[in-house]
């Protein structure tokens, strides 16, 4: 690795599904207290150590987020992705997953699968190098630190 490419800071790709734009009011019981703007926050301040940039993006829609992760391409080391209920059968968001050439990790507040049985089956699995669930919001902070840690970035 070159001095510069040691320096250069790199692009995360955090990707948010349909309603997690609500966390804060939704569900606090499951999925606690703060709101979307305070999971990047923590994630943006933690990618910063390790020379990572977050790049935010939420939205409802599956397309939208088929054209982010394909705009992913050559432009972003790595994505982050929790894909709300999309998890359990966007296959259009397994197949765009699949075309992408770093780090995936798929990241869930809650643990799905300590609930309903539909929540137990993730079409992102098979395509994400690794899975953080039920930790709540330090989720968003280990998937940064897995990630730096794929990238070659870590602490070690
Ligand atoms: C979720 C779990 C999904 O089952 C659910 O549909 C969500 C949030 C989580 O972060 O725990 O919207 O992805």
């Amino acid at each position: 690795m070159t001095a510069l490419e040691e320096t250069a800071t790199a692009t995360v790709l955090l990707l948010s599904g349909p309603n997690l734009n609500m966390l804060g009011e939704r569900q606090p019981e499951i999925y606690g207290t703060s709101t979307l703007a305070d999971h990047v926050k923590h994630a943006s301040v933690s990618a910063g150590r390790f020379g990572l940039v977050v790049e935010h993006h939420q939205s409802q829609h599956e397309g939208d987020l088929v054209e982010l992760i394909q705009g992913a391409r050559g432009r972003a080391a790595a994505i982050i992705i929790n894909p709300g209920a999309l998890t359990h059968y966007a296959w259009s968001l397994h197949d765009a997953l699949a075309a992408f050439d770093g780090p995936i990790i798929e990241l869930h507040l809650s643990n799905p699968e300590s609930r309903e049985p539909w929540r137990r089956t993730s079409v992102v699995a098979p395509v994400a190098t690794g899975c953080i669930s039920g930790l709540g919001g330090v989720g968003y902070r280990l998937a940064i630190e897995a990630v730096a840690d794929l990238l070659g970035r870590g602490d070690g």
